[in-house]
C-alpha cells in the first residue's frame, strides 16, 4: 500500500506511522526525519536544511524531493511505503505524482489526522521536554501552524479533489487513533 499521512504538526503523524508500518509491512518514510537525520550527521544537506527548520520554515522542494526519491529507491519500498511530512505545499503534490507516474506506483490513499491546535500546542510542549526537538520551541511552533495553515492545507484538498482522502479524529489514546485509522483504510 502506498499511503501518505496528512495533519498538522503535533498532529500524530509519526505516532500512527510507527504502528501503521508493521501492520501494512511497509517502511515509515519521513521527510523531517530524513533531515533531521542530515542535519545530525553534518551533511550540505543537512547545513542547507538546519537554520530553515530551526525557524519552522519548509526546506525548499527541490532538496526535499532529492531525499526522498533517494529514499524510495531504496529496496524496501518497491512494495509500498507510508509517507510522513511529504507533500507539504501544491508543488510537492505535483513533483510527488510526476514521481510516482515514472516509477509506476501511484497514492493509493492519504489519512488526514485532525486534532484542534490547542491540543497540538501541548503535545508538542510535552514531547519538547522529552525529547529537546529544536523546532519544538514556543515561538516556532507557532510559525510551523502557520505554514501549516497557509502551505499544508491545500495539500488535503489535492487529495480530496482526487477522492483519495479518509478524514480521521486524532483525539484520544494512540491506539484508539490508530483503529480508526485501520478502519478507514478497510472500509
Ligand atoms: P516534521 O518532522 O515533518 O515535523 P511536523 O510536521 O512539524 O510534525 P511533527 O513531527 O512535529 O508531528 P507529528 O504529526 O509527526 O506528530 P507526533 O507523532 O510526533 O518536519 C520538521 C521540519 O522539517 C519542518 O518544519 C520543515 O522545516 C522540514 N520539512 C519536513 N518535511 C518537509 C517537506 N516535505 N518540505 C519542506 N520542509 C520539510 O506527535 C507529537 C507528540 O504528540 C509526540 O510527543 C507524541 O508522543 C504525542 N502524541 C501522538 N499521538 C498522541 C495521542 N493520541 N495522544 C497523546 N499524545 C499523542
Ligand atoms: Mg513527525
Amino acid at each position: 500500500m502506498r499511503l501518505v499521512l496528512l495533519g498538522a504538526p503535533g498532529g500524530g503523524k509519526g505516532t500512527q506511522a510507527a504502528q501503521l508500518k508493521d501492520e501494512l509491512n511497509v517502511p515509515h518514510i519521513s521527510t523531517g526525519d530524513l533531515l533531521r537525520g542530515a542535519v545530525q550527521a553534518g551533511t550540505p544537506l543537512g547545513l542547507k536544511a538546519k537554520a530553515v527548520m530551526e525557524a519552522g520554515d519548509l526546506v525548499s522542494d527541490d532538496l526535499v524531493l532529492g531525499i526522498l526519491e533517494d529514499r524510495l529507491a531504496e529496496d524496501d519500498a518497491s512494495n509500498g511505503f507510508i509517507l510522513d511530512g511529504f507533500p507539504r505545499n501544491l508543488v510537492q503534490c505535483e513533483m510527488l505524482d510526476g514521481l510516482l507516474t515514472r516509477i509506476e506506483q501511484p497514492i493509493d490513499v492519504a489519512v488526514n489526522i485532525v486534532v484542534p491546535e490547542e491540543v497540538i500546542v501541548e503535545r508538542i510542549a510535552s514531547r519538547a521536554q522529552q525529547e529537546g526537538r529544536a523546532d519544538d520551541n514556543e515561538e516556532t511552533v507557532r510559525n510551523r501552524l502557520k505554514v501549516y495553515r497557509e502551505q499544508t492545507a491545500p495539500v488535503v484538498d489535492y487529495y480530496g479533489e482526487r477522492d483519495l482522502v479518509h478524514t480521521v479524529d486524532g483525539l484520544g489514546t494512540i491506539d484508539e487513533v490508530f483503529d480508526r485509522i485501520m478502519g478507514a483504510l478497510k472500509g
